[in-house]
């Protein structure tokens, strides 16, 4: 007599069965709330290409952070948007600017109980839309070094202003060991560094470019930002930026690049957190919108796949409804 086959559906019978033989969790612990806060305007702006999500203003995004933070939603990532860009993006590193006042706003609404962490990057604050500064006579791409070097002090004013930890995204080389220099110079030793060590060069930061009024004038960012084609590379760039001195790595997006975190998460034992991107929020929403798929269990299946993949943290759009659908 042959062995009886298996019977994988007895542990799938009931909620119960399901519940009890769970791989992955997710929790509203493991989510990232971005806030965008835009400067000079005196009513919250909705996002035409964000559905749920508006450009704040200081007093709206209080209320917004704290109705998040009662979800059970611990961390914030901050994103400014200034009244005034120029070529060199200064109002990045202005300690009254609007991402430093945005952090001492929440600060003050959430006390210690909530994680606030600062985006790092130009490209909201120069007025050609780039993460960097531009060397005399080239427009090919940012420059290197002269960046880092205004990294440095942007890091220092926002750490200044309360951030948890700094979030480089400009995908310049040395900018995490740059930042951790200057923040310890600068008497923030106790400041952390999430890097954004793996970002690629996507199509699926569209609608956040609407956001965060960031969207290049010219040209892109294929040359500094990573290819799609590669995975081994993203190691290489995970591997340097914990060298350098980063508390946490992200990989950014995240549903295309599942592969990517699920070696990541092999390879690495710091935190490692992953960004569900906004045309990836985009994509659910639209879909929902015209009942074409479930929203509520589309997002609990695409967040429950990028914890499965491995990672430990998801920055997401959904953070407040997830939050909500998951208590
Ligand atoms: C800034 C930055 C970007 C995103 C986060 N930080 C845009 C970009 O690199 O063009 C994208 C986030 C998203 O699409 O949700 N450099």
């Amino acid at each position: 007599m042959g062995a009886m086959p298996p019977r994988l559906r007895r542990l799938r019978r009931t909620e119960a069965l399901r519940a009890l033989v769970r791989e992955t969790d997710l929790a509203p612990r493991h989510l990232v709330a971005p806030l965008f806060v835009k400067e000079g305007i005196g009513e919250p702006a909705p996002i035409a290409s964000m559905p749920g999500h508006a450009q704040h203003t200081l007093e709206s995004v209080r209320k917004e952070a704290r109705e998040i933070a009662e979800r059970g939603v611990l961390a914030f990532l901050v994103f400014g948007i200034p009244a005034r860009k120029d070529p060199r993006g200064s109002e990045a590193w202005n300690d009254d600017g609007i991402a430093q006042a945005a952090l001492r706003a929440l600060r003050d609404e959430l006390g210690g109980d909530a994680v606030l962490i600062a985006d790092l990057c130009l490209c909201e604050y120069t007025d050609h839309g780039h993460c960097g500064v531009f060397d005399e006579g080239d427009r090919d791409a940012p420059a290197n070094d002269p960046t880092v070097e205004l990294y440095r002090r942007i890091a220092v004013s926002q750490a200044g202003a309360g951030a948890d930890l700094v979030a480089p995204s400009g995908m310049m080389d040395g900018q995490v060991a740059a930042i951790r220099e200057a923040l310890d110079d600068g008497g923030h030793a106790g400041t952390g560094i999430l890097a954004y060590a793996a970002k690629y060069a996507s199509s699926f930061y569209g609608p956040f470019r609407d956001a965060a009024e960031g969207a290049p004038s010219f040209g892109d960012r294929r040359a500094h930002q990573m290819d799609p084609a590669n995975a081994d590379e993203a190691l290489r760039e995970i591997r340097l930026d914990i060298e350098e001195g980063a508390d946490a790595v992200m990989v950014k997006p995240a549903l295309a690049y599942l592969d990517v975190i699920g070696r990541a998460r092999e390879e690495v034992d710091v935190p490692l957190a992953a960004y569900n991107v906004s045309g990836e929020y985009a994509m659910v929403k639209a879909a929902a919108e015209r009942g074409w798929l479930d929203e509520r269990q589309a997002t609990l299946e695409v967040l429950t796949a990028i914890r499965r993949a491995g990672a430990d943290l998801i920055v997401t759009y959904h953070a407040r409804e997830a939050a909500d659908w998951l208590r």
